[in-house]
């Protein structure tokens, strides 16, 4: 396994990085064509997440639980060995293009693996359509993505934003919050997330006081909590994630209201964050396809993995790099590591049975996976799971016409 890092991104060093394939590939080895006297050239993986920022972690999570995976399977797919490519997206929108061109146009990846950002992955999106790249989104839930800008090549390995938010709405009717407060980062994750959560709570009957948007990647929530308790909702739904979540909650705790007006979310409120959260996040219900207490002999396999591997613990970040790498590894062996075989290699990744930590998906006929939505609350300072909120949700995506 060899790896390039590409860090700073711009047009200028994207032509002059474009200029220098040829040297890198000469300096590696790497021969562009499917076999070289005998010798099947690098299997070359771009990786575009976020490696600094508030979304660093999730970054970190799913490129380490991916090389985990690929490890675990001697270190090769589909018997080639693997080239790495590896650029910080910063989860900036404004460099998204210029990124991913710089890695399929630039050093021409087989796969191009990210991001975490919505808004980062439509731009993803835009150039894997024009330049009929392949493209696996290992975590950001851009409906769009999987929606009206679904593709052949295009597929996606964690959730839509809409699939763990709209079995809350029923969750909170059911615990009795009839009028509530959505709060948010302002882009596409969010909207969609409470987008998701609404179409659930009003159709029962629910009331929306107030939605909150707050510009990514702000953490000032101190003037909205203050908000938040003069307008005494019966509770809050959030969508925050990483760094953000960590403060989010601490926030919530501290301005007073965490015994006084139920916090509920989707799961990224909690995920790979409740240790630094502590008791602030005790109580918290969210939604998720995933928790780290999954009674699965393939989360128990994973968390002891990954754990020895990068001597922290797994989350969902975790679980969906991981499960990237299964799927990479189920395709190219279905083609014999023949990625250029683009017909069978699609047809494979559609067909794709996953055992995963999160329990088994398949694919959807968008390229998202239909999966359990699993109901946690926060008890004693761990995730318990209370039941499975949806069964085998899919997506309804919207738009997609599958050419
Ligand atoms: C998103 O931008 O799609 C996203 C980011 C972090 C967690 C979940 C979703």
């Amino acid at each position: 396994m060899s790896r390039t890092k590409i860090t700073t991104p711009s047009r200028r060093r994207f032509l002059a990085g474009a200029a220098a394939t040829a040297g890198i590939a000469a300096t590696t080895g790497f021969v562009p064509a499917r076999f070289a006297i005998g010798q099947q050239a690098k299997l070359k993986l771009g990786l575009m997440l976020p490696y600094t920022g508030t979304f660093a972690g999730l970054g970190n999570n799913i490129t380490d639980a991916f090389k985990l995976a690929i490890g675990e399977s001697g270190g090769k797919l589909g018997g080639r060995d693997i080239e790495y490519v590896q650029l910080d997206d910063e989860s900036d929108p404004a460099k998204a293009t210029a990124n991913a061109n710089k890695l399929i146009v630039g050093e021409k990846v087989d796969f191009v693996i990210g991001t975490v950002h919505s808004g980062v992955a439509l731009g993803m999106v835009k150039v894997a359509r024009e330049e009929e790249a392949m493209l696996i989104i290992p975590n950001a839930g851009a409906g769009a993505a999987t929606g009206e800008q679904c593709a052949a090549t295009v597929f996606r390995t964690s959730f839509t934003n809409w699939q763990p938010a709209f079995p809350m709405g029923n969750v909170m009717l059911k615990d009795g919050h009839k009028k509530v407060v959505a709060m948010y980062w302002k882009y596409a994750a969010g909207l969609e997330f409470a987008g998701g959560f609404k179409d659930s709570f009003l159709a029962g009957g629910g009331a929306i006081v107030k939605e909150i948007q707050v510009d990514f990647p702000t953490v000032e929530f101190q003037a909205h909590l203050t908000e938040i308790a003069s307008l005494k909702p019966d509770a809050v739904y959030v969508f925050f994630a990483g760094g953000g979540a960590l403060k989010y909650v601490k926030d919530y705790a501290a301005a007073g209201l965490k015994d006084k007006i139920p916090l509920y979310g989707s799961g990224f409120l909690t995920d790979g964050v409740l240790a630094g959260q502590g008791p602030a996040a005790e109580g918290i219900k969210t939604t998720l396809h995933y928790a780290d207490a999954l009674d699965l002999p393939a989360n128990m396999k994973f968390r002891a993995a990954f754990n020895k591997a990068a001597n922290r613990n797994a989350d969902v970040y975790a679980v969906q790099g991981y499960d990237t790498g299964q799927l990479l590894i189920k395709a190219l062996a279905a083609v014999k590591g023949d990625a250029k075989a683009r017909k069978d290699l699609i047809k494979a990744m559609e067909a794709v049975e996953i055992d995963s930590p999160r329990g088994k998906w398949t694919m959807s006929k968008a390229h998202n996976p239909i999966q359990d939505i699993y109901l946690r609350q926060v008890q004693g300072g761990k995730e318990v799971v209370l039941g499975v909120a949806h069964k085998a949700l899919a997506d309804p995506a919207k738009g997609c016409k599958m050419a």
